[in-house]
């Protein structure tokens, strides 16, 4: 199994399965409780078709748009995911440059194993940072001036995590930032003896852009729900959220909206977007996916804010949907990670490609030359 063979999710998840320690790979790939809402969130755009126009000319379709400001080759992105240094020693670099070559976002986590700064020159393509917010207010303000100073051209604040899902891989495996090796978890690092070299003579793990301002998860071995709890306020309010869109005062955007009054409310505080998402399905179990709910936020607010559906994308074909139910643009996460492990820059390179690849040919097939054609028309509902 390479790289070369990396066809679609499952064969990126395979790969980088065979490459992490247990631990770290089921932190990826787990959600909470059952994990029902993880399942749903891809089995969802199997609840619809595509309706395809025939004879349209198209040749070789245009994939671009405009998203937070910057046009895009394509309509999907890398969604911000925490601790990219676990899954390939070069970490979030290996991402940004990978989503840089393909002219579309990269976002850096609030929790990310490199710095703003870091990031900031190795990459003049589209970057959006993503934030939470800390019971030290201070944390928060620093990471919001800190994105400006460095050039990043959004922000999005998570709102679907003020205390931590039930994560109940990590329960087992004792998963923690950073890693800890322990008697339970150290057959699962003994048998993947190229990540250990790799981890320990590279970069040493930290949560570099919070690292001057707490020990915890970077000296301080924590698991992600211990330090999500102990980190974050979650008495986080929609005045809250207000405070950082007018601090931010660029495109910004609420990611976890999942109601449609909340995607009013949205706009109500200047937010110029919404992620539609749950989070991978790693918070909320039962909550409903975002592509079932996409139509319903579109049909109300689609004229007024940009809608981006993060959660479940797999497929070319599911991007189509999305766009045919009116968002505008889609991240994932899960899928970007094990390609981020299956094989650093080249294995991200490898997803966008194949994804470009798959989006570019489903649109000859459906008869659109532009995605502003993939509209409404283009999709039936099954029930
Ligand atoms: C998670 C947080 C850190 O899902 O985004 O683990």
């Amino acid at each position: 199994m390479s790289l070369k063979n990396c066809h679609n999710f499952e064969d990126f998840r395979k790969l980088a399965k065979k490459k992490l320690p247990s631990p770290i790979f089921h932190y990826i790939d787990g959600g909470a409780d059952d994990e029902s809402t993880l399942r749903r969130n891809t089995d969802s755009f199997n609840d619809c078709d595509l309706v395809p126009n025939i004879l349209a000319s198209v040749g070789n379709p245009d994939l671009s748009t405009t998203l937070f400001g910057r046009k895009i080759d394509m309509p999907i992105f890398l969604s911000p995911a925490a601790m990219q240094r676990l899954y390939h020693h070069e970490g979030d670099i290996a991402s940004a440059r990978a989503a840089d070559k393909f002219g579309t976002f990269y976002s850096m986590s609030s929790m990310g194993n490199n710095t703003i700064e870091e990031v900031s020159n190795i990459s003049s393509g589209p970057k959006l940072f993503q934030l939470y917010v800390h019971k030290d207010r201070s944390i928060s303000d620093d990471l919001i001036e800190r994105s400006r100073r460095s050039g990043f051209d959004a922000m999005c604040l998570t709102v679907d995590t003020l205390v931590a899902g039930n994560r109940e891989r990590d329960h087992r495996s004792g998963f923690t930032t950073p890693p800890k090796l322990t008697l339970k978890s150290l057959m699962s690092f003994v048998m993947r003896p190229e990540w250990v070299f790799n981890y320990l003579t590279h970069k040493k793990f930290e949560l570099s852009n919070v690292a001057k301002k707490t020990d915890k998860g970077t000296n301080i071995a924590k698991s992600v729900m211990e330090y999500i709890n102990e980190q974050y306020d979650p008495t986080m309010s929609w005045k809250d959220a207000e405070y950082c869109v007018k601090k931010w005062n660029g495109p910004f955007a609420l990611k976890g909206v999942m109601s449609v009054d909340d995607a009013k409310r949205a706009i109500d505080i200047g937010c110029t977007a919404i992620m539609i998402s749950n989070h991978g399905g790693r918070q909320l179990d039962g909550s409903r996916s975002p592509f079932d709910q996409v139509k319903a936020i579109s049909d109300v607010v689609g004229d007024k804010l940009e809608i981006i559906l993060d959660g479940g994308v797999r497929r070319g074909t599911h991007v189509l949907k999305a766009l045919a139910a009116g968002a505008k643009a889609c991240s994932f996460g899960k899928m970007f990670l094990f390609s981020l492990a299956a094989g650093g820059q080249k294995g991200v390179e490898k997803l966008l490609h194949n994804m470009q690849d798959e989006i570019r040919r489903n649109m000859v097939l459906m008869g659109c030359k532009t995605l502003k054609e993939i509209d409404a028309s283009k999709i039936i509902y099954r029930k």
